[in-house]
């Protein structure tokens, strides 16, 4: 064999900010493939990948969730990892952007850009929250469109006439996060020079990295010229903080791609031998390859090579796009069921029939790919049950009643010499990711294998005198037909390889073994390899889908919700007074009740908050957070007996539930907490 090629190999980085479906998961399926092909072929291939932790949009769902952005994150990248390894996604390393290592590399990335003179900063005025306190990106900004006044529109775009607009064009501007109408306000952003990379990306483009058609697209956009890139946000924002400033931190598509490499670094601190420089120094021989979605083409494309040019290290060799997951024809709805997350399929089928499913219909564009869920059972049972299993459950018996050693002769020579021949074409086909080609060949080997058992009709022969031999003969033939079958099959199904290699009592199945011919070569009992599909387990998923997305809204699951609730008796209409005074009724609503401080404590992340546990009686504590920080010490408050609002609705917080709220007198400077007799017994009613 010729020298083995280093490779690193990655697939893009999943959001933090929310599960992983069916989509991600052929983006992984894709890469892993590939991955496992070259692993295969006996190259040095490494796979890594992270969870792409930074930016809004995970801050405001772990607010939303009562977290910390650490906390929530901490969460997705074990959910992400499990799902990942339910798939049999070979990993040499999940990482997250969030990690010293990706720190240090975009430091250092930025240092490199700003000494070569490609950072740039300017003024710029953009629409802001001032309940929030944020800068608004334009999707957060919705009204009324200025062109067709369609209400409701995001602020770049109106999804009815399609016009597009700058966010404080729109009529009535509001901020999707508070319903506050935005200001204007001016900010410093540092901004990366992309235009003085026109030269080079219309090179890099048409050096043969990217499929022509994106190439060809990207043309168009180059051509037109390229503006320089926003690369800061401010503060409030989950991120790295850009150094030498305050407040401004590297905007998430920054840090994002730097994170393969940080990665990669984490994996070769634990790695003897392997080093981070020999993959990424500029003049590194290695090959680096970038398997993505069709939607994230530009920063792959553009953005990334020129950082990488600017900071003087290696370009990719290859950024190979992908198109979209339909299923049923259709894109994937949460009230059809079809918005399947990864953890539901795993409940329900088996990973190796999604890997075979998606590696049948894969090749090297970048055409949506649809995941008909009828086709999906059928192409599985048919293909890998009734065809490459079956070889194997025909010839086995046999070799086991003849004493357990497939035979010392080749029954047909000429046959196997084909089949190992075919091997080429099958992983030139692996090689060029056209999946769905080299799983036809393979297939096609398989019907041959069939075919010539069904001719030669060993468990005829076997009620003969004087076949045995012969019987034991074919019946070895296929188990060899079936081996070969099984190491090409291997990328894609990888734990069927496994179960082979104990049938066959090999080590490995690899495609650097297809020469090897097992002559006179105990082999083990056969178990059954892989079971049918049933169309009522992919029923169940579609279900336990549609359930899920119920729970995600809040809304209860449709099939449960029909029975309605009992309309709630409606309060007596009350005449209202005028004269601004209330009825003792009303006073009455309000439940008081004097509540001990047992605990007091600062909260990470406020700075007006106070964290307080309180004992308000009958062994039931409560927790509350209390905007008292600038006016008390926690150490304070413990021990103290204050008023608290027993029935007030509980609210969910960024950091936990507040679980009433306590009375104060005063506001801004001048605030008073309100203290009870240290002798009143917690859970006393004030009224
Ligand atoms: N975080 C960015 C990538 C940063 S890479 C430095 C991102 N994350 S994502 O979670 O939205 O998507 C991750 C990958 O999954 C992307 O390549 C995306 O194209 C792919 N897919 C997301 N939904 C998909 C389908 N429905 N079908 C196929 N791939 C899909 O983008
Ligand atoms: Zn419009």
């Amino acid at each position: 064999m010729s020298e083995p090629r280093n490779i690193l190999v990655t697939s893009a980085l999943p959001y933090a900010n929310g599960q992983l479906h069916l989509g991600h998961m052929m983006e992984q399926i894709q890469t892993d493939i590939w991955v496992r092909f070259q692993k295969s072929m006996g190259h040095n291939c490494y796979y890594v990948c992270a969870d792409d932790t930074h930016g809004t949009a995970v801050m405001l769902r772990a607010e939303k969730e009562g977290m910390t952005a650490e906390q929530w994150i901490e969460k997705m990248h074990a959910d992400h990892l499990a799902d990942a390894q339910g798939f049999l996604i070979g990993h040499d390393n999940y990482y997250s952007t969030h990690s010293p290592e990706n720190k240090a590399l975009s430091e250092l990335i930025y240092g490199r850009l700003k000494e070569n003179g490609h950072i740039q900063v300017k003024t710029i005025r953009q629409l802001y929250d001032p309940v929030k306190e944020m800068f608004l990106a334009d999707r957060f900004v919705k009204g009324t469109c200025p062109k067709c006044k369609a209400e409701d529109q995001y602020g770049d775009a109106c999804e009815v006439c399609s016009a597009t607009y700058e966010p404080n064009e729109l009529i009535d501007p509001k901020s999707a996060y508070s319903g506050a109408t935005p200001i204007e306000k001016d900010s410093e952003h540092y901004f990366f020079d992309l235009p003085q990379f026109q030269d080079f990306l219309q090179e890099w483009t048409r050096s043969g990295t990217l499929q022509d058609s994106v190439a060809n697209k990207l043309s168009e956009w180059l051509d037109s010229g390229l503006k320089a890139w926003d690369i800061s946000r401010d503060a409030p924002y989950f991120g790295f903080e850009i150094p030498g400033t305050t407040g401004k931190y590297f905007y998430v598509w920054l840090d994002a791609p730097i994170g393969y490499m940080a990665s990669f670094k984490n994996l070769c601190d634990r790695t003897e031998g392997l080093k981070f420089d020999d993959y990424w120094a500029k003049d590194s021989k290695a090959e680096l390859y970038h398997f993505i979605g069709k939607d994230i083409i530009n920063f792959h494309a553009l953005f990334w090579p020129a950082t990488l040019s600017s900071a003087n290290f290696k370009t990719p060799d290859g950024v190979f796009a992908h198109g979209y997951i339909t299923v049923n024809g259709e894109k994937m709805s949460k009230s059809r069921g079809t918005f399947i997350q990864a953890s539901s399929y795993l409940k329900h089928l088996n990973p190796e029939y999604l890997r075979y499913y998606y590696a049948a219909k894969l090749g090297s564009g970048v055409e949506d790919i649809d995941l008909n869920l009828e086709d999906f059972a059928q192409r599985v049972n048919t293909d890998l049950v009734n065809k490459v299993v079956n070889i194997a459950s025909r010839c086995a018996g046999f070799v086991k009643k003849a004493g357990g050693q497939l035979s010392a002769n080749v029954a047909e020579p000429e046959m196997l010499k084909e089949f190992i021949a075919a091997g080429s074409t099958i992983s030139n086909l692996f090689e060029k990711r056209e999946y769905s080609k080299a799983v036809r060949e393979t297939i096609a080997l398989a019907d041959k294998a069939n075919e010539y058992i069904q001719a030669k009709a060993p468990w005829a022969m076997a009620k003969e005198e004087g076949k045995a031999q012969e019987v034991l003969d074919v019946c070895s033939m296929g188990i060899h037909l079936f081996r070969l079958i099984a190491i090409y099959l291997g990328p894609i199904l990888p734990e069927l390889n496994g179960k082979v290699c104990s049938f066959l009592n090999v080590n490995s199945l690899n495609f650097t073994d297809r020469e090897t011919v097992l002559t006179e070569h105990s082999i083990n009992k056969f178990k059954p390899l892989l079971t049918r599909i049933e169309m009522t387990q992919i029923e169940q998923l579609i279900d336990a889908s549609k359930a899920d997305a119920a729970i995600e809204s809040g809304k209860k699951p449709e099939a449960k919700a029909e029975k309605k609730p009992e309309p709630k008796a409606k309060k007596a209409d009350k005449p209202s007074t005028n004269d601004g005074t209330i009825e003792f009724d009303d006073f009455a609503t309000v439940d008081l009740r004097v509540a001990k401080v047992i605990a007091a404590d600062h909260v990470e992340g406020a700075d007006k908050l106070l964290q307080l546990q309180l004992d308000v009686g009958n062994g039931e504590t409560r927790q509350v957070f209390s905007g008292i920080k600038s006016h008390y010490q926690p150490e304070d408050l413990v021990g103290k007996n204050l008023v608290l609002v027993y029935n007030l609705k509980p609210r969910k917080m960024r950091f936990g539930m507040s679980e009433g709220m306590v009375l104060a007198a005063g506001e801004g400077k001048d605030l008073w907490i309100l203290e009870g007799n240290s002798e009143i017994p917690p859970g006393t009613k004030v009224s």
